[in-house]
């Protein structure tokens, strides 16, 4: 009896944490190339005990129709790099302070991708 109960809680268990999982893929995240570019260039500082928190599975929430943090503009306006603030700031506009990564450009193709993600999928929920 004892063995039954051991592995039943022992299923029990296992079969939670797959359904976890279940949950948590339905949640709004960047897509993978996206999120790699994050991870390389951005977590260093938007880690999560930052301000801002580029983690996978915060990323989303955190960039797509949220406030930016003293500036008067969303981080991505889906649809409208221009006015988003992540944009301007990996073109260094100059319009939302310093260049994102600080001093360190990111190349042309993963500007591209930004872009494009920004322009087409950041409405995907
Ligand atoms: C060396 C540390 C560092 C790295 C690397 C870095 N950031 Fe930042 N980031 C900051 C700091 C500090 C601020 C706050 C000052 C400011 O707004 O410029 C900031 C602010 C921002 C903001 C504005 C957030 C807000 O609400 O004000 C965005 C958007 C942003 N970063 C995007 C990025 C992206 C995207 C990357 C990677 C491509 C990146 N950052 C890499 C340090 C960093």
């Amino acid at each position: 009896m004892r063995y039954v109960i051991v592995t039943s809680v022992v299923l029990i268990i296992i079969g939670c944490s797959d359904f976890g999982e279940t949950v948590s893929s339905d949640e709004p995240k960047v897509p993978v190339n996206i999120q790699n570019i994050f991870d390389d260039n951005c977590i260093v500082c938007h880690g999560t005990s930052g301000g801002m928190s580029l983690a996978e599975l915060v990323s989303f929430d955190n960039l797509v129709n949220a406030d930016a943090n003293g500036y008067n503009a969303v981080r991505v306006f889906p649809g409208n790099p221009d006015s988003s603030v992540l944009w301007n700031k990996i073109t260094n506009t100059g319009r939302f302070g310093q260049q994102m990564p600080p001093g360190n450009a990111l190349s042309f193709e993963l500007k591209i991708d930004l872009f494009n993600w920004i322009t087409d999928s950041a409405f995907q929920r």
